[in-house]
């Protein structure tokens, strides 16, 4: 008899490579992110047409990303909010709900402002949903939701905390990483404790639907046990 094929619901990515994408072309690294927006929509697409996915989470910002250069921060802010305003008829067009984990209050007052506003007009759609972590890091995550839950004397265990948590799901399928980096990075460290990984040299820019569906035929071959035989 042949082995059930695992669903996919839950996907995470860590869209890493943008910088050394345009170093390799001779370009300012600011280039490889605007090329990197444009394969978040391919993607996006991809997972709103797929079957059984219901949520993508994208790494797009982490807390610790706030080292880098001033000028780099600055674009990636300015990008991000053109992006999400120019995003919204393509959300509309796949069906696709945008949501955000992060500490969002951490960007001015004009980006949030979008943010919420993209949020908003997205919300009845169904087909995906698309979750940007944006100033996310796990650590701080969890810390928050825990500190939730004793500030209001609630008792902290995994269900309490899990469902504290502000990614509105528990458990991740799978989780890609490229740019050939083998690191979490502080990426969603509690939803990924039973996901399956799987990590590719292509940079972030040079990733396409069709490496996706590679990987995802081989997920759903994997053998899961989730500690069982
Ligand atoms: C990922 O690409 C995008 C962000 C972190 C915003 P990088 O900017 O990390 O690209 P590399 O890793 O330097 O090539
Ligand atoms: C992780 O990539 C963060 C995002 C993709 C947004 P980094 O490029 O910041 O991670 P490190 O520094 O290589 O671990
Ligand atoms: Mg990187």
């Amino acid at each position: 008899m042949s082995k059930e094929k695992n669903i996919l619901k839950n996907l995470a990515i860590i869209m890493d490579g943008n910088g050394r994408w345009a170093k390799e072309r001779g370009l300012v690294r600011t280039k490889g992110h605007e090329q990197g927006a444009n394969i978040t929509r391919d993607i996006t697409q991809y997972c709103a047409e797929h079957e059984t996915i219901e949520t993508v989470t994208f790494y797009a910002f982490s807390t610790e990303n706030w080292k880098r250069p001033k000028y780099e921060v600055t674009f990636l802010m300015k990008l991000l909010d053109s992006w999400l305003k120019n995003e919204l008829q393509t959300y509309h067009k796949f069906g696709a709900k945008f949501e955000t984990v992060g500490n969002i209050e951490g960007f001015s007052p004009k980006l949030q402002e979008t943010i919420a506003y993209i949020k908003k007009e997205t919300a009845h759609h169904s087909n995906v949903t698309q979750i940007l972590a944006l100033n996310y890091g796990s650590r701080e995550e969890i810390a928050k939701a825990a500190n939730r839950l004793a500030k209001r004397g609630e008792e902290i265990n995994e269900e309490s905390l899990g469902t504290e948590l502000q990614t509105p799901y528990i458990d991740l399928d799978l989780m890609i990483r490229t740019s050939g980096e083998q690191r979490l990075s502080n990426y969603l460290l509690w939803q990924n404790s039973y996901s399956e990984f799987f990590f590719t040299p292509t940079l972030w820019p040079d990733f396409t639907p069709r490496e996706l569906e590679d990987i995802i035929d081989q997920y759903v071959n994997r053998n899961r046990r989730f500690g069982g035989l």
